[in-house]
């Protein structure tokens, strides 16, 4: 497989615009073919500067976000108004900025304290709103992904069994190193989508970038090196993150 386009930018300020941009340009195409945009949210920081900058201008002005279903990568098992919430992060970033139909927005209950159902039911809600795939996978036009320094994606964490799931789009998973319960889309999902985006920036993330740019194993060592998508997947990093990969500008590892 052709590895995948790496975007590096001088600061995680100019990696948000030029990410906003794609989101825009991603966006704008779903919606002129098929009337609709259907979005993957991430948490973490470096996905919430790129929420800040698509609800400011140019780019809020950019999208009809009334053609937006916006659903959810993965949560927290807490409420919604919750610090950790990643459905609160996105609402004071992102949603409470734009006019997106509340009924339009689609948040996991992580706050449920049966997790399986609210997997189960998530998963419903994914199969009767998105396009589904051969295998009845989900699909998603755009997931957005942070990276975290151990390599999970979403909430797949290493060395959790979530990883194995195959014929199943969104399940609960425990992650020991945190001591909670998290909601997450699985890796037939991720890998089933139009476009991913994987948002990457600061020197923290500088050791988990140059291991999997050198990676020369086929064997999997990281969750983000499961990620084998259908559709295509690009890397936006800044300069730090990016620091002796070898990745200058927009091209591949
Ligand atoms: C979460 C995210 C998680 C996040 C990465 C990167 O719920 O925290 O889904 O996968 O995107 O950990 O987060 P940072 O950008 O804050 O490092």
């Amino acid at each position: 497989m052709a590895s995948p386009p790496v975007h590096v930018h001088p600061d995680p300020a100019t990696l948000a615009r030029a990410a906003a941009q794609r989101f825009v340009n991603l966006a704008r195409s779903a919606i002129s073919r098929r009337g609709v945009f259907h979005v993957a949210l991430a948490g973490g920081n470096t996905p919430r500067r790129l929420y800040q900058t698509l609800a400011a201008p140019p780019w809020r002005e950019a999208v009809d976000w009334s053609c937006l279903q916006v659903f959810f990568g993965d949560e927290r098992a807490v409420a919604p108004d919750h610090p950790d919430s990643n459905y609160r992060m996105a609402r004071e970033n992102l949603l409470d900025h734009l006019p997106i139909p509340a009924t339009h927005v689609h948040r996991m209950k992580g706050e449920s304290p049966h997790l399986e159902t609210a997997a189960t039911e998530y998963e419903e809600l994914l199969t009767r709103m998105l396009p589904v795939a051969e295998g009845g996978v989900p699909c998603f036009d755009l997931i957005l992904l942070g990276l975290g320094t151990d390599g999970h994606i979403a909430s797949l964490f290493p060395g959790t069994p979530v990883l194995e799931i195959h014929d199943r789009w969104v399940a609960p998973v425990y992650v020991d190193k945190l001591r909670s319960w998290r909601l997450t889309l699985t890796l037939p999902v991720l890998n089933r989508a139009r476009h991913l985006l994987l948002l990457v920036a600061g020197a923290a993330k500088n050791a988990i970038v140059c291991d999997v740019f050198a990676r020369r194993e086929d064997a999997p060592r990281y969750p983000v090196e499961r990620l084998s998508p259908r559709g295509t997947l690009e890397w936006f990093l800044d300069e730090a993150a990016a620091a002796n990969t070898g990745a200058e500008g927009t091209r591949a590892p």
